[in-house]
């Protein structure tokens, strides 16, 4: 007899490694992934829109078809205020924070930070995209949640996880005591646990990066590059090249298979692309928690003073021996560009 656990009965039963617990994290985790299931289900239609003629009925009331990453937006931050345990989202898609002041909400205790949609772009060419989501416990201890409360270190993070919606949807998160992954089956409608205690390898064949930027690259970055792709068989250069474009495809199949994700600084951006609190804290919570490693280059990403919401970060994450590479090589050929706390 195969016995499924899904991401509900899962959650319940870790509830008891939080002694203090009172199920508000659960709740929490569980109207996340219940918004997953509906942003799978409209990413699953994307290309039959057109088809269906939704966006002929949304014209007749003078409404577009919204973007899915709006859509996708739109249905975390009403989970979260339903489900009445959050009293901040931060989200890539809103420049400010978003305080929920519900009834439900009034004694809420948790902030969650959200990229909804990750790697939009690749939704129209049928390629895979996900969500990344990250929470927090709230600072202050009275009246209405502020922004510092939302403006916490990674080191703070109580749990993350990210779903990617690709041949098959995934949710995998942590709460700290180590990664579990759990994949959705569409006929019964719920996440099953079947990738139980994930840790990707310490040693990686892979590197993932935007090489079109290849001439604003950093030094260092330069050098990691043509060190991937010398030959030499005892560490079994050279390594392959694979590169999604979204980045929660990217370091889900280096979870897997072992190999390193970067989006380095480069001459025009020089904090990188990537935002910190929605999309590096977060993967590089789950990252260490597998056992790898999650880097801005000098240091550790869940290390970096938050000072902003929507601030970036370089980003070097994966296989632990990969990522000291590069970053022993930023430091010998890019140390100008090491954090100032650092020099
Ligand atoms: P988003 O869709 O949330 O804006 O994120 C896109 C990000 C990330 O997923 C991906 O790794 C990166 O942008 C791709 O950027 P380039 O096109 O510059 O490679
Ligand atoms: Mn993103
Ligand atoms: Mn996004």
């Amino acid at each position: 007899m195969s016995v499924v656990k899904t991401l509900g009965q899962f959650i319940i039963e870790k509830q008891k490694d939080f002694p203090y617990a009172k199920g508000e994290l659960s709740r929490l985790l569980r109207d996340i992934g219940i918004a997953s299931k509906i942003v799978n289900r409209e990413v699953n239609k994307a290309g039959l829109v057109d088809i269906l003629g939704e966006v002929g009925t949304y014209n007749t009331h003078g409404e577009s078809q919204k973007k899915l990453d709006v859509f996708a937006n739109d249905q975390f931050i009403s989970a979260l205020t339903i489900g009445g345990e959050c009293c901040i989202v931060v989200s890539e898609e809103n420049d400010e924070p978003v305080y929920i002041s519900s009834d439900v909400s009034k004694n809420a205790r948790y902030i969650v930070a959200i990229d909804p949609l990750d790697g939009s772009s690749n939704i129209d060419v049928n390629v895979s995209v996900g969500t990344i989501f990250s929470i927090y416990r709230r600072l202050s201890t009275e009246g209405p949640a502020k922004i510092e409360d939302a403006l916490q270190n990674g080191t703070e993070q109580v749990a993350a996880g990210y779903v990617v919606y690709g041949s098959s949807t995934m949710l995998v998160y942590t709460t700290g005591k180590g990664v579990n992954g759990f994949t959705l089956d569409p006929s019964i409608g719920e996440f099953c646990l079947s990738h139980p205690d994930m840790k990707i390898p310490k040693d990686g064949f892979i590197y993932s990066l935007n090489e079109g930027n290849y001439v604003h690259f950093p030094q260092g970055v330069k050098n990691y590059l043509k060190y991937c792709q010398a030959e030499d068989i005892e560490t079994k250069r050279p390594y392959s090249s694979r590169y999604i474009g979204s980045m929660i495809a990217d370091v889900h199949r280096n979870l897997l298979k072992g190999g390193i994700f970067i989006y380095p600084s480069t001459a025009s951006a020089p904090r990188g692309k990537l935002r910190l609190v929605y999309e590096g804290n977060p993967m590089a919570f789950i990252i260490e928690q597998a056992g790898g490693k999650a880097s801005n280059g000098f240091q550790r990403i869940l290390d970096t003073e938050v000072e902003s919401l929507h601030q970036r970060s370089p980003i070097f994450m994966g296989s632990e021996n990969m990522v000291l590479k590069v970053e022993e090589l930023m430091s010998i050929h890019s140390p100008e560009l090491a954090p100032k706390e650092m020099m």
